[in-house]
């Protein structure tokens, strides 16, 4: 996109209240980038963006996958078994003069950049970063001065719960971990059967060091995420039918190797679903699936499918809990490729984490193939030995051996003392018995594969490929009518009655019915067509002199200024044909025998 145009939509998305900075009157006094407001038009986008999001990964698969909310805030513990406070980290680095913060690998890229020097940072450490510097002589873009040692900086925001400083909590930087942590009460209510996803939708921050790429980099923004949990020895999906035909352009981690050590971009291959798994590009068919799924979604908010590829992500590229990972990539004239999703395969990562955690067993059962002999130890206590040594206390000491676990039990048979509680038990406290039995199921920790979309880069991203300028400067944002924030305008031809009188009640019977509706009468009705189609309204229904002859209106086409007439008790069905069933409304015309208006 030329600068002319980027500009031109930025100022566009302003103006028309889709999105703005936040705090815009304290911008001058604090540094508060990487926020932004999403106004009418946007919120309603971006409504209709997430419903578009359920209704391809959710609402077809409801038997399996289960949709929650989780706060935002989370307790410190969480973090310390997800890996967070650990990984989550960025390389930063400190203008020794101006004391100006800078992202480190993404000033050593733009510095090199504009000295025709193209280089990947991703997956270097902080010493590499650090030598980029030195050789290159990279110093403070803004004042010249010389750059600090690289050193990470986690991108938690931080706080207290509650008025007690040491009760740390952090904003979560996934929508994921709340999902982790109530695996075992999702999955009991999903009658604990695999495979099974759960699905949240809502806010995350992260504390980015330097966001100035508008609504690409933000320090708070929504994800739609799916934990699918399936039995890493039965990953079968069942679903692979539903996108047989799909076509994912696919860039491998071979292909990635290769294009590094010949220095040139990277080439996306075509591939059906079914190809991805044979020729094991993925570790599971989940992977595929939820594959060629991200790019049926996107190629329904307008993004072709030429736009769109994924890019596998080298192991020193991952994230920690990581052991496949996929970006999902979009063309966006602005900003070049952009990641909008990713795609990971977390293994038993999280929910082992969280089990040695919390204590808590997050796990799921599968029958064995061939039952197999086990042995068991139980212990059962010795009253005696333990009055003797307990006297009064006794009675609490037997009810905890009462409750013993298997390893405990195994460690008295082998001679161990063990601590309960406050007690120490020895092996003379307990009667121990050997048993063997016949097992013919086993628990284990599911596996995970996890598609999770950044919802305001695909806001940014769709609002790209809407924008259209035609004749150099009318804008027509050319979205698909069932996310268009407004589905429907009524016009009465000039403003009189009973014209006037009879649009206001069309407008406010759609209003009820819960349409988004604009009611406009003001000027002439050329420049309100153009007002439409700017704000990308998929049909205009107006009011004029025939109306109150025959009580029929016209209804025009957005992208093709057609129009058809048809009774205004009709409207309404005409309308949701082509909003939610995405027909062509000249075409539901011709099926329905409408008269087609010249006027244009
Ligand atoms: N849950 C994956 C991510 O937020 O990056």
């Amino acid at each position: 996109m030329s600068k002319e145009r980027s500009e031109i939509l930025m100022e566009y998305l302003v103006t028309r209240g889709f999105i703005w900075p936040s705090f815009e009157i304290y911008r001058s006094m604090v540094e508060v980038g990487g926020f932004y407001d999403y106004g009418p038009l946007g919120v309603e986008l971006k409504r209709n963006i997430i419903e578009k999001w359920r209704r391809v990964f959710i609402y077809p698969y409801q038997d399996i996958i289960y949709e929650i909310e989780t706060p935002i805030i989370m307790p410190e513990i969480v973090f310390q078994a997800s890996g967070h406070l650990e990984h989550f980290t960025d390389y930063i680095v400190e203008c020794l003069k101006c004391g100006r913060k800078y992202r480190a690998d993404h000033l050593v890229e733009e510095e090199l950049k504009k000295r025709g020097i193209n280089i990947r940072t991703e997956g270097l450490s902080e010493r590499d970063i650090e030598k980029l510097i030195i050789e290159h002589g990279i110093r403070c873009p803004q004042c010249g001065g010389e750059l600090s040692k690289v050193y990470r900086f986690n991108l938690l925001f931080r706080t207290t719960i509650g008025p007690y400083s040491n009760n740390v909590g952090y904003i979560r930087p996934e929508t994921a971990q709340g999902m982790f942590v109530s695996f075992p009460r999702v999955f009991d209510l999903a009658g604990r059967k695999l495979p099974f996803g759960i699905a949240q939708i809502g806010k995350v921050g992260r504390n980015e060091i330097s966001p100035r790429q508008g609504l690409i980099r933000l320090r708070e923004f929504s994800q739609m995420e799916i934990e699918l949990f399936f039995d890493p020895k039965n990953p079968t999906c069942p679903f692979l039918d539903d996108v047989r035909d799909v076509t994912v352009r696919v860039v491998t981690e071979d292909e990635v190797k290769k294009a590094i050590e010949e220095g040139r971009d990277p080439v996306p291959i075509e591939l059906k679903p079914k190809d991805i798994i044979e020729r094991r590009i993925v570790p599971n068919e989940w992977m595929a699936f939820y594959m060629a799924l991200a790019v049926v979604y996107l190629n329904e908010l307008g993004i072709p499918v030429d736009h769109q590829y994924f890019l596998a992500k080298l192991p020193e590229e991952r994230a920690h809990y990581a052991a496949c990972a996929f970006d999902q990539m979009v063309y966006s004239e602005r900003f070049g490729w952009i990641e909008v999703s990713g795609l990971a395969y977390r293994t038993d990562y999280d929910l082992s984490r969280h089990e040695k955690f919390s204590g808590r067993e997050l796990r799921a059962e599968r029958t064995l193939e061939k039952p197999i002999e086990v042995e068991t130890v139980r212990v059962y206590p010795n009253p005696q030995k333990i009055r003797e040594v307990y006297g009064d206390k006794a009675r609490e000491v037997m009810k905890l051996i009462a409750s013993i676990d298997e390893e405990n039990a195994r460690r008295l048979a082998s001679g161990e003392s063990i601590k309960l509680g406050d007690y120490v038990i020895s092996p003379e406290m307990v009667f121990i018995k050997v048993e063997k039995r016949k097992i013919t199921r086993e628990k284990f920790v599911p596996h995970v594969v996890e598609p999770s979309f950044g919802i305001d880069r695909i806001v940014y991203v769709t609002l790209e490929h809407a924008f259209t300028l035609v004749d150099g400067d009318k804008i027509l944002l050319k979205l698909p009518p069932d996310i268009a924030p407004i589905k429907v305008a009524v016009l009465p031809l000039v403003r009189k009655e009973p014209l006037v009188s009879i649009g206001v009640k069309i407008a406010r019977e759609l209003y009820r019915k819960g349409l988004k509706v604009l009611y406009d009468d003001d000027g002439s009705i050329g420049t309100r067509y153009s007002r439409c189609d700017e704000l990308g309204i998929p049909i205009a229904i107006t009011v004029d002199d025939r109306t109150v002859e025959d009580n029929t209106v016209t209804l025009r086409d957005r992208d093709t200024k057609m129009q058809v007439r048809a009774k205004i008790s009709d409207v309404y069905n005409i309308v949701r044909s082509v909003i939610e069933d995405r027909k062509n409304l000249l075409n539901l015309g011709k099926e329905l025998g409408l008269e087609l208006v010249e006027r244009a």
